[in-house]
């Protein structure tokens, strides 16, 4: 595994160069893809996320490779390009950290707890969730985000995140609009994505999940959105909640049309 290996001092240097980069320059990230020359630590996350899905775990010590991800059972390629939608099974719009949570209760038996630890990695708490996620992800690679909007529960899930995304609230009166329905717009020297054009949504979401720079770890969508919740300055948003879905569900359907290129490399 001796790209395993370069892969790790590879990540290793990342987390060390992230001290350096001290605030976002968009062309420091370009330096970086270009130091690892395509390799992006993400990789490692696709790896161990494989092992994962294939491992027999929980009380029913089986795998995960009968979850059907709404393609049917197994089934992996090009299955996050089509999330969320709806499941007849649980008669809900799922997106995919939901289902990931939902496979791993009925089919190895966790307890809800048990399938939502650690959905946010640290170094002393490494997740079982991110790398899972990434290697989801990946599987869709390549392939048009195509969500759809024929149930009217998706209908009414992406309506619901629509609402969510122009909501103001908080301290600060803000709403994901305030920070994201304007062209050029930037915090400090964070480049801001307009989400309500088309072109700037299928750029955001056909790139997460993605391995942060500043933080040594892959990150998911829910992590995302809770980190937006938190420059709102709103409430921490509960992991896998119908909530995250809806606005998961406004944009990725906004992304329609855009080619799916996760796991990707962020600051
Ligand atoms: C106070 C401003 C602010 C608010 C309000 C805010 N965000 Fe963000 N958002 C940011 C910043 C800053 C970044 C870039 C963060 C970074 O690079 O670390 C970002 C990044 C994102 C991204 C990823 C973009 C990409 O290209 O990778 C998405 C998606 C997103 N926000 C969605 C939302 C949603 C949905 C909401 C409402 C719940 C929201 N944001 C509220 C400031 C905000």
């Amino acid at each position: 595994m001796r790209r395993t290996s370069m892969m790790l001092a590879g990540a290793a240097g990342l987390a060390v160069a992230a001290f350096a980069l001290a605030q976002d320059q968009s062309d420091e990230i370009a330096k970086y893809r270009e130091m690892l020359a395509g390799d992006n630590p993400a990789e490692l996350w696709e790896m161990k996320g494989e092992e994962l899905w294939k491992a027999k775990a929980g009380p029913r010590q089986a795998t995960l490779e009968a979850c059907d991800l709404g393609k049917g059972p197994g089934v992996l390629k090009g299955a996050y390009a089509e999330l969320p939608r709806y499941f007849k099974d649980t008669n809900k719009v799922m997106d995919l950290e939901q289902r990931l949570m939902y496979c791993r209760m009925t089919l190895q038996g966790l307890t809800e707890e048990q399938a939502t630890a650690a959905h946010f990695g640290s170094t002393d708490k490494p997740s079982d969730i991110e790398p899972m996620v990434a290697y989801i992800t990946a599987q869709s690679r390549g392939i048009k985000m195509n969500v759809p909007m024929n149930h009217p529960q998706e209908k009414r899930a992406y309506e619901l995140g629509k609402q969510l995304f122009y909501y103001r609230g908080g301290s600060h009166d803000f709403a994901c609009a305030t920070c994201h329905s304007g062209d050029k717009m930037r915090i400090r020297m964070q480049d801001l994505p307009n989400l309500t054009k088309t072109k700037d949504a299928q750029a955001a979401y056909t790139t997460w999940p993605a391995y942060r720079v500043s933080q040594g770890e892959v990150r998911t969508m829910q992590h995302r959105l809770a980190d937006c919740f938190r420059q709102q300055r709103f409430p921490e948003p509960m992991y896998g909640s119908e909530a995250i879905t809806a606005l998961t569900m406004f944009l990725a359907r906004n992304a329609n049309g855009g080619v799916y290129n996760g796991p990707a490399l962020k600051r």
